[in-house]
């Protein structure tokens, strides 16, 4: 490419960018980058399912946090990076992200994402009212996860997993496939979960977690 074409492409872009009103120079705007996700995670992050979870209604900590995770790996140093290259924008006090295991096609999406754009991203998201799911559920399962969740983890999955409050993942109605398959993660240990999280499933058997998920799939 001679130097003409490289000003003629720049130029194109820079067009391109003013024509969608442009983020910040050279970034596209964040419907234009989410609006690549919706393939997968549905429009405005309602995945129609079933290993597809839904990412509407989360905040923002929790969203970068699984992106940041899922483009670094357990690499702490580059995650400390972006919070402190972030302007603010997410604070090194209220921010952990814990690695979530490799393979998952979601590492090699991430891969694609400045780190700015990852959260420029994160208010689409959030303030996307997340759709509860209707599925088939066992009663007999249903009354046995809601006492499990009572006991074991409505302390930080408030208001019976619906809302993502001290960035949690919402459970209240995401699709049961995806919870079966993240709980089993978790237990095995492929993705890692806060200490405290981890006491209250340690005594917990696969019986048990098929009920929890019941339970959350049930929740209008
Ligand atoms: C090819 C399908 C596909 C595309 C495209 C895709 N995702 Fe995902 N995403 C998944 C799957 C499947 C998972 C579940 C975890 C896994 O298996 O990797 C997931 C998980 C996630 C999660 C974690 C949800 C949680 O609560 O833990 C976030 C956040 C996410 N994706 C964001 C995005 C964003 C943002 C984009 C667009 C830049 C995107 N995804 C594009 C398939 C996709
Ligand atoms: C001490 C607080 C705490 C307790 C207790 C707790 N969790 Fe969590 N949970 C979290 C946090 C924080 C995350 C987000 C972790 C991350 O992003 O890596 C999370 C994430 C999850 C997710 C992933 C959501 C998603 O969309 O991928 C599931 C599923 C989950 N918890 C289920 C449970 C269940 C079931 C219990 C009770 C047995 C429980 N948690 C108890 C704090 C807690």
């Amino acid at each position: 490419m001679g130097i003409t074409s490289i000003k003629k492409a720049l130029i194109a872009a820079g067009l391109a960018c003013a024509a969608s009103g442009a983020f910040a120079a050279g970034m596209a705007s964040p419907s234009m980058l989410a609006g690549t996700c919706a393939a997968c995670h549905g429009p405005g992050g309602n995945s129609d399912g079933p290993a597809i979870p839904g990412i509407a209604g989360v905040t923002k900590n929790y969203f970068v946090a699984a992106m940041l995770s899922y483009k670094y790996g357990d690499d702490e140093d580059a995650i400390e990076k972006a919070v402190a290259a972030s302007g603010g924008a997410l604070d090194p006090d209220e921010f952990e992200a814990l690695p979530r295991g490799k393979g998952t096609i979601m590492s090699r999406i991430a891969k694609g994402y400045e780190d700015a754009e990852i959260i420029a991203m994160a208010d689409q998201f959030a303030n996307s009212p997340f759709n509860r799911n209707a599925q088939p559920t066992k009663q007999a399962l249903v009354n046995k996860g809601s006492s499990l969740h009572e006991d074991n983890c409505e302390k930080c999955h408030e208001d019976g997993g619906r809302t993502s409050v001290d960035d949690v993942g919402i459970l209240a109605g995401q699709w049961m496939p995806y919870l079966s398959n993240t709980l089993a993660d978790f237990k095995d240990g492929t993705r890692k979960m806060p200490k405290k999280m981890a006491s209250k499933m340690k005594d917990l058997n696969a019986a048990d977690l098929e009920a929890l998920v019941h339970y959350y799939g049930s929740q209008k």
